[in-house]
Order: structure tokens, then sequence, then C-alpha cells
């Protein structure tokens, strides 16, 4: 299985290399490492602003490339157990049939049909059903439904858009939870205490109407693990780190500085992942536990690892850190993606970005397939039979054995980047 910087063939091959004094003899300075161990889990394939009016009371995003979202003013009420929202105003229907909708999915990957089947989609009456129960406080509805399974996906799709959209209330709002399945809300039990003073309802299984003075469905989402400049002004990814340094007591805000009055060795953190069967995935992000997790990265200054969910970590740690992201084979696309779900998003953080492509001899691919194969050298006829083919071919059966002489480069270049 596609994993392991630090498998057991790698960890024989690192040992000898030890032995030989040629990797870390080299290094001089040399690294306290920790390594964290997480299921294979990449981020799954990716799938103009028009707003709608009516009476200056309902805003409707539909033309935001990753999700659809309405902001509602007046009298909002909603019927969970059947996905109905109640609007007084007739022109809302004439609004979505105008965009081809028949309601709304609130997951913010709205163009990724295989997210939203396990999305439930929220339709709009004007028939005003009486309350049972009023709220003072304005309402946000979103799913946890989508890929929410997956750590970058739950960061990506669901807790940097709740921050953006939520973050402005000040605690005083009320969260309805869509597709409420599993332990989700328990794992990111921190960020919601922190983003709302109010127990979230699960709202499907609800069978009374609650009652709103306003109303967000659906959450704003920009680009992965990132936040928009320009619609949110407000907020950035330095705060969202901030918020959640706060959040899980993380006590370092900048990594280590090198230079003459330091001692202390600069700690790489190594993602890695155990060789699990993927149907056991889901159990293994359930144990994982984030406050724990959260500090283990914060007090490191490095942090590498094969292109993979676990890399969304990268949010924990502190400022100047270095991340050094592997890239198995192939390139090009591949690298596309590597590069807009972690890349990218790491130079939003306040963080130095590293990359280190792996050759040919450091995949194990090499042992299955001949240099010529396709699989080398026509990477896009693989990527043409479909991302499920592409995932199991290069990322869920290829392991990664880094040449350390090879690779030393890049941690020389980690060191120099930590003493500037
Ligand atoms: C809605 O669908 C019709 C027919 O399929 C199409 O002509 C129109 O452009 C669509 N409108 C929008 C806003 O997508
Ligand atoms: C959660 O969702 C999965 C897949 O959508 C489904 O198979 C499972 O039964 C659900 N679990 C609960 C507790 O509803
Ligand atoms: C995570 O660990 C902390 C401390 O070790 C504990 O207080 C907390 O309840 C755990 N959280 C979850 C979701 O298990
Ligand atoms: C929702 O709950 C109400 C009240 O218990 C019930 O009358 C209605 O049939 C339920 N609707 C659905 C779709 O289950």
């Amino acid at each position: 299985m596609y994993n392991s910087i630090v498998d057991g063939s790698f960890s024989q091959h690192w040992q000898k290399k030890m032995r030989r004094g040629v990797f870390f003899g080299g290094l001089v300075l040399g690294f306290f490492i920790c390594i964290y161990f997480t299921p294979y889990q990449g981020p799954l394939p990716f799938g103009a602003d028009v707003t709608t009016r009516v009476k200056s009371r309902i805003v409707c995003h539909f033309t935001e490339p990753e999700s659809d979202f309405c902001e509602m003013h007046g009298d909002i009420r909603i019927l969970g157990n059947s996905s109905t929202i109640f609007i007084p105003d007739f022109r809302v229907a004439d609004m979505f049939t105008k965009n081809n909708l028949s309601g709304i999915k609130p997951y913010a990957r709205k163009t990724d049909e295989i997210a939203l089947e396990h999305v439930r989609q929220f339709s709009f009456s004007q028939e005003m059903p009486r309350c049972t129960q009023n709220h003072r406080v304005p309402a946000i509805l979103f799913s946890i439904g989508g890929y929410t399974g997956n750590y970058f996906h739950s960061f990506t799709d669901v807790v940097i858009p709740l921050y953006t959209t939520s973050r402005k209330f000040n605690g005083q709002v009320q969260f309805l939870l869509a597709d409420k399945n599993g332990s989700w809300t328990t794992k990111f039990q921190v960020v919601l205490k922190k983003l709302s003073n109010y127990e979230a309802i699960d709202i499907d299984k609800e069978d009374g109407v609650h009652c709103f003075p306003s109303m967000i469905i659906g959450l704003k989402k920009y680009k992965e693990l990132s936040i928009d400049p320009l619609t949110s002004p407000d907020y950035s990814m330095t705060n969202f780190r901030e918020f959640l340094r706060s959040s899980y007591y993380l006590k370092r805000e900048y990594a280590i500085r090198l230079g003459s009055k330091e001692k202390r060795r600069p700690r790489l953190l190594i993602i890695s992942r155990k060789r699990t069967r993927t149907l056991m995935n889901e159990h293994e992000l359930a144990r994982s536990n984030i406050s724990e997790v959260s500090q283990l990265v914060n007090s490191c200054d490095v942090l590498m690892g094969v292109h993979g969910a676990g890399l969304t970590n990268i949010v924990f740690l502190p400022k100047n850190a270095v991340f050094i992201q592997v890239l198995p084979i192939p390139s090009g696309d591949f690298e596309r993606i590597a590069r807009t779900s972690f890349g990218d998003p790491s130079e939003t953080m306040n963080l130095r970005y590293l990359e280190y492509k792996i050759s040919e001899k450091e995949s194990s691919l090499i042992q299955k397939y001949p240099l010529d194969h396709e699989v080398f050298k026509n990477t896009h006829t693989i990527a043409e039979k479909g991302w499920f083919y592409f995932k199991s071919m290069y990322l869920e059966n290829q392991n990664v054995k880094l040449d350390v002489l090879r690779f030393k480069t890049t941690l020389l270049e980690a060191l120099q980047m930590l003493s500037m």
C-alpha cells in the first residue's frame, strides 16, 4: 500500500545509512524526530458571482465556484424532518427555478456529485407552519455529510468555511447540522464550541418547527484550505490558525530560529501511514484525537509527508515552520492537485513550503512495471481511466522509499530556511 516514508524496508534502509553515518553524520545539526501515523486519505478530486436579491432580505449566491449559499433575514422557519425551510416570499422559489435548482444542498463542494449523494437537499415553502421553538439568534444550516469522513475534507469543506461564515457572530449563532452521522461532532467539538455558544441541533431528526430571525444556508468557501481576502476581508488563514491555537491551547506561535544562540535542535515531524486496509480509515480517523495531534504538530518545526490527508495537520504548525510535501509518481496533473491542496494553502499560513519529487527508483511501482510502462511514461492515460483507477494505481498501491542521499538536499534547505 501507498504510504510510508517509514515503512519496514525503509527503516532498514535508513538504519543501514545511519550506521554508515552517511545521512545523519552529514547533517551537522540533525533533527529531533517524531513520527505520526495516519491512514492514507488523499484529498478527493475537485470537482460567476450573480447575487439575487428579493426585497433586500434574501441574498443567494449561486455562482460561487464551490458552494451555493443564501442569507435570509425575516421570519424563517425550518422543519428538519421534512428538509423544508419556510419563508413567506414567493420570489424565493422563482429565484431557485431560474437557476434550475429545486433546493439547496448545504455542503461546500457543489459540483461534486459523489460528495453530494451524501448531502440532504433543503427546499423552500411559503406556507408558514406554527413555531414550536423560537430562537433569538441567527441560524447557520450546513451539512456534515459529503466527504467529512476524510480529515482534509473536514477542514477544507466544513471547518474553514464554517469559521469564515460564523466567526462574526461571536458565538451568538445556532448551528443546524444536516447529515449528522457518526463521530464528527465529537471529533470537532472544540471548534464547534468555540464558534457557537449553543448546542448544535441535529436537524434531520427534528419534527418540531424551529423559528429564527435570520438564517444562513450553506457555507462560504474559497479555495482549498484558504480564505478569500477579497470577500472575507475580516478573516484570513492567519486568523484561523490563531483561532486554532487558542482553541486547542497550542503554545508555540513561532518555529525555532536557528542561530548562534539557539541550543535546541529543531523537531522534524514525519507524517506517515500505517499499513491499513482502506476500510479501516474511518475507524482510524475516529480514534485520532485532534487535541493530542495538534499539540504534537505544534511542537515541531518541520513537517514532512507524502501527499495525503494527514498533511492537513500543517494548520497546527507554528509560524515560519517548514512544510515538505513529498510527491509520489506521477508528476504533471498530480503535482497540480498536490499544490492546490497543500502547497499553495501553506503559503497563506505563514509557512515555508518545499516539494520533494521522488524519482522512479524511489517508487515501489518500479518493482511491478518496467520503466517504459505507461505507468511512468503516459500517466494521463491512467488518469483518463478515472479518479478511482488513478487513486488505486498511484495512491493506494505505491510505496515511497526515500533515497536519503537525494533527500538530504531538501532537508538541508529546510534547515537553511529555519535560520532565516
Ligand atoms: C437552465 O436550464 C436550461 C435548459 O436546460 C438552460 O437553457 C439554462 O441556461 C439553465 N439556466 C441556468 C441558470 O443554468
Ligand atoms: C452513516 O453514513 C454511511 C454512509 O453514508 C451509512 O452507511 C451509515 O449507515 C450511516 N450511519 C449512521 C449511524 O447513520
Ligand atoms: C482528546 O484527548 C483529550 C486529552 O487527552 C481529552 O480531554 C479529550 O476528551 C479527547 N477528545 C476526544 C474527542 O476524544
Ligand atoms: C415530521 O414530523 C411530523 C411531526 O411528528 C410528522 O407529522 C411528519 O410526518 C414527519 N415528516 C416526515 C417527512 O417524516
